[in-house]
């Protein structure tokens, strides 16, 4: 077959965590076909508001742009907030990663990650964004489950796995065995409620206002969840303005700061950790203790949250390879997967 051809008939299969910070789609063959944030922007002409950006194009404008022209972000604390918006955005995402629609194809078969807290109206959603966007069948997975695959933990067998998946909005705990969930929590705190501790404390410390995006950029430079002696060195600088002159300035951060203002949120992700594990019936928690815990998302990206967590849980404590992308790489692979895609049959049954 033509090569044009074959990619004219567009991607099979395609995997998408539609995430409160990002959004990632994985196509079986390919790989990562697109990485974005979860952002649209809005803007008004003539009175009518119509979509200018979406995505990366979208995150460059936030806090830079005049009043008509507005940023949103369709999902908060990992649930969606504007339904409109995250249907919009999801149909652009697929049709940028299917390389735009198509007549030749029936439109692909399509694996989308909810959060195990989600309900049934927001699954209903998610599903129907998927099949206006052009998907032909669509199956729902809860993240946590796709995280664990996508981190390789053994979840077919009789062992129970734990992964913790730290996210933007959300930190979502699961214990698996024999490919279910036999506990799931989620907890509204993960990376925005780090960028929002860094910029009160900024401001509390400081006197300097710094917008969310900085705050995001400096938790990512020198963020840490302990301060520790080779950190004592490590600084970074964040722009912002001063609230009690109102003067443009700079400031220098150390990681030992930014363990200070990280500290409560921290703990946060430390107890709904705990709290997983006291759920842990005996024979998973000996299983639990031998095989440690895996951490994903892009949470677990932050500097020491590992050695934060081994230390005040006594487990061991490993970082996925891919933590931003482990949820759809365990979607893409738990669709490919006979025997799973009956469960996932099952599972979405949400019409
Ligand atoms: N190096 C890093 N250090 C600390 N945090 C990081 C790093 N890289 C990314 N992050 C944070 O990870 C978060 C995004 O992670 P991820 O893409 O897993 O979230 P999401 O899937 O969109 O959100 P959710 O799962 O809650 O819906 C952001 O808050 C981002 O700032
Ligand atoms: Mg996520």
């Amino acid at each position: 077959m033509d090569f044009n051809l074959f990619n004219s008939l567009g991607a099979r299969q395609m995997a998408i965590d539609v995430g409160t910070a990002n959004t990632v789609v994985y196509v079986p063959g390919e790989g990562i076909v697109l990485n974005e944030p979860s952002v649209v922007a809005l803007e008004v002409v003539n009175g009518v508001e119509r979509v200018r950006a979406v995505g990366s194009d979208a995150k460059i404008l936030m806090g830079k742009t005049a009043d008509n022209i507005r940023t949103y972000r369709p999902l908060i604390d990992g649930v969606i907030n504007d339904l409109d918006l995250t249907e919009q955005m999801i149909k652009h995402f697929i049709a940028k990663a299917t390389g735009g629609p198509n007549l030749l194809s029936r439109g692909p078969e399509i694996v989308v990650g909810v959060p195990s807290a989600s309900t049934e109206v927001e699954r209903r959603a998610i599903h129907a964004a998927a099949i206006n966007a052009g998907g032909r069948d669509v199956w729902l997975i809860e993240e946590p489950l796709a995280a664990a695959i996508g981190a390789g933990l053994p979840i077919e067998q009789p062992i129970g796995s734990m992964v913790v998946d730290i996210g933007g909005g959300t930190t979502e705990v699961a214990i698996i065995a024999l490919k279910q969930p036999t506990y799931s929590t989620s907890e509204r705190v993960g990376g925005d409620k780090m960028d929002e501790a860094i910029a009160s404390y900024v401001r509390m410390k400081h006197n300097v206002e710094i917008g969310p995006v900085s705050a995001e950029r400096i938790k990512k430079e020198i963020g840490s969840a302990s301060s520790t002696p080779e950190g004592m060195n490590i600084v970074g600088h964040v722009g912002g303005r001063d609230v009690t002159v109102g003067n443009l300035c700079e400031i220098e951060l150390s990681q030992a700061e930014m363990a200070e203002a990280l500290h409560d949120v921290v703990q946060q992700i430390v107890e709904t950790v705990s709290r997983a594990l006291g759920h842990a019936g005996a024979e998973i928690a000996s299983d639990i203790i031998n095989q440690g815990l895996v951490i994903t998302g892009g949470g677990a990206l932050l500097t020491n949250i590992d050695t934060v967590l081994r230390d005040q849980t006594g487990l061991p404590v490993r970082v996925a390879d891919e933590p931003l992308t482990c949820v759809a790489l365990g979607a893409a692979r738990a669709l490919q997967d006979a025997e799973f895609r009956t469960e996932l049959h099952a599972a979405s049954r949400v019409m």
